[in-house]
């Protein structure tokens, strides 16, 4: 809930920031005339193709296409959001990141920093009675029986709530205000007809993990019984620093633990995150008793390329694979990677492990199966596929599921993949699936392709043009032109055909990128965290951040000429629109 940041502090950070020392501080950077250059911290690589100037206050990778300036190379190299990176350069620099916000928000502000005190005093409670309580011997026996190492027990914070109905209660609620901060905090539990404690802990004699939101600060506790009482594990309930459904354990661990994260692992249970760290895998994350929903695939997705679920290799487990299966598909973009690991009847994360050690988890992991494979797999269970029927019926149940990926490679190979499993011609399934672009046409949009006369007949017949395969093409290359606006906003200013002819296609996607091009003349920078900074916290904001490419390709230089070609691209369709209207006009005219 932080304030606001006034914009003059940001623009007065980047004036005293150097990007060469930020930059210099992470990567060995040698003088080349008067940039710098040295080896991208972003891709691997052997030769040096990523460039500082300092001329610009700008950096630029020729292989991977990242580039920025030094808030951009802070919340890359970091892995943090823009305002978590301005924090970070101005600490570097000494300045204290002045906030702008409205007396209500200010309020909540007060009051959540409150909550997360209250939770981080019980959490070093908590971790001190595992150290001194009297029962303490038989509760790191427990862990240890586990496998559990001390130092583990450090990093993940474990604690202890010693049996009694008040000792939290007692230790941190001695005013009424922090008696207050405890309760909602989830701590307390009331219960007035109770009368001997009609206020007391929620957590008795548990062993407690404390949750830790994305910057470390604790938001809520996961309590185990030591020992087979019911219920096995007590969550804090939902607080105003606390959503369930959104976070995810282990996975400030992980990113603390790894210096880069390559994958995750997403598994069920607090105890299998811990396991597996134990055993030296640290990129495991688990849900907090709820299924895996798309907003943690989107969250994940931004944090790795590539994502594993875990799950028993029963029916149930099946099930739940197939539900995640299907969060995850809208967000198979090219370049990303979602696996299933099914474990052994019996087995979870944590038993499997040490049953047989990491390096053969680690190798399950490697060959855990594609999301293609688990998708068709699934899929061809539920149907007869020795008859023609079954085969039949597998195309209809496939397609609403294959609308759902989002256009690219794996989307063509699943097609692709459909077809020769059914028999189905691929131009039959495109058109099922409502893709428009032939199999043998990669490039999602074609200006090189486009008519250079419009090639639709102007005879007026509502069929003949095809709209879906003007929506379709619109779409790709607006997106494209978005994103080519993010990396380098200043293009917008060569634009040369007539825009206001574009604006009459009308579309959510031509509103969004004419919305960019006024924010890029509005605010003139060349700079895409400067621009997405501008609207930080927006909704045009937050829908061009989920919208920026991440592998950007090409080169500088192509930047404003491929933004120029797809601008010229909708003009035509937009002439090409207008004669068929024109057309249309003339048409139902004769029919009058
Ligand atoms: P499991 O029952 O699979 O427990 O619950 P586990 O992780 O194997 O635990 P150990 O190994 O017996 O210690 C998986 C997850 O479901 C939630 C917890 O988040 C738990 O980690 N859960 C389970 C609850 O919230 N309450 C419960 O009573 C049980
Ligand atoms: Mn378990």
């Amino acid at each position: 809930m932080a304030g606001f940041i006034p914009q003059s502090f940001i623009d007065d950070l980047l004036s005293r920031a150097d990007i060469v020392d930020v930059v210099g501080a992470c990567v060995t950077l040698r003088k080349t005339g008067k940039n710098y250059s040295g080896l991208c911290p972003f891709h691997q690589e052997k030769t040096p193709s990523f460039s500082v100037e300092p001329d610009k206050q700008f950096y630029y990778c020729f292989g991977c296409g990242k580039g920025g300036n030094a808030i951009g190379f802070v919340m890359d190299y970091e892995n943090i959001d823009y305002p978590q990176a301005i924090e970070s350069l101005a600490n570097s620099m000494g300045l204290e990141v002045p906030r702008e916000e409205s007396a209500q928000l200010q309020q909540q502000r007060e009051k959540n920093q409150e909550l997360h005190d209250i939770l981080q005093k019980a959490s070093s409670y908590y971790q001190q009675q595992l150290r001194r309580h009297p029962d303490k011997d038989s509760v790191i026996k427990y862990l240890k029986n586990r496998g559990l190492s001390g130092e583990i027990a450090r990093d993940f914070r474990l604690g202890f709530a010693p049996p009694g109905w008040q000792n939290l209660l007692e230790e941190l609620g001695n005013t009424a205000a922090a008696k207050k901060n405890l309760l909602d905090a989830g701590f307390l539990i009331e219960n007035p007809e109770n009368k001997r404690h009609p206020i007391y802990d929620r957590f008795r004699n548990r062993i407690m993990f404390p949750i830790r939101d994305q910057r470390g600060r604790v938001i809520a506790f996961g309590g185990r019984v030591i020992g087979d009482d019911k219920p096995k594990y007590l969550n804090s309930p939902e607080t105003p620093v606390f959503h369930k459904g959104e976070e995810l354990y282990g996975l400030y661990e992980a990113k603390q633990r790894v210096r880069k994260l390559e994958r995750i692992l997403i598994v069920e249970g607090y105890m299998d995150v811990i396991a597996l760290a134990q055993n030296d895998i640290n990129y495991c994350v688990a849900t907090l008793g709820t299924a895996t929903s798309t907003s943690h695939l989107k969250r994940l997705f931004k944090l790795v390329p590539e994502i594993v679920f875990c799950f028993d290799g029963d029916n149930a487990g099946r099930d739940a694979a197939w539900r995640a299966l299907q969060q995850a598909l809208p967000l198979m973009e090219d370049g990303r990677s979602a696996r299933f690991l099914f474990l052994p009847d019996g087995e979870d994360p944590d038993s499997q492990v040490r049953k047989i050690g990491s390096k053969a988890f680690v190798d399950s992991i490697t060959k855990a199966t594609q999301l293609a494979e688990f998708f068709f797999e699934n899929l061809c269970s539920q149907v007869d596929m020795d008859s023609l029927e079954g085969r039949a019926k597998l195309g209809t149940i496939a397609m609403p599921l294959i609308k759902l990926f989002p256009d690219g490679l794996l989307r063509r190979l699943i097609l692709d993949q459909l077809a020769k499993t059914t028999g189905v011609d691929l131009v039959t399934l495109n058109k099922m699936s409502g893709t428009s672009i032939s199999a043998g046409e990669l490039h999602p949009y074609a200006p090189k392709h486009a008519p250079s006369e419009p090639t639709v007949p102007v005879k007026p017949h509502p069929d003949t043009s095809n709209s879906t395969t003007r929506n379709k093409s619109t779409h790709s290359a607006c997106k494209k032109a978005v994103n080519l606006i993010l990396l380098k906003p200043g293009i917008v200013n060569s634009i040369e055909v007539d825009d206001t002819a574009i604006k009459q296609l009308k579309s959510n996607d031509i509103d969004l990128l004419f919305e960019v091009i006024d924010l890029a003349k509005k605010f003139p920078t060349n700079s895409t965290h400067e621009l997405l900074g501008r609207v930080y916290d927006t909704p045009i904001g937050s829908q061009l951040i989920q919208l920026q490419d991440r592998e950007q390709i090409t080169p500088p230089t192509g930047i404003e000429k491929e933004f120029k070609e797809i601008m010229q691209y909708l003009a035509k369709i937009a002439e090409r629109e207008a004669l068929i209207a024109r057309g249309k006009q003339t048409f139902a005219a004769k029919k009058l």
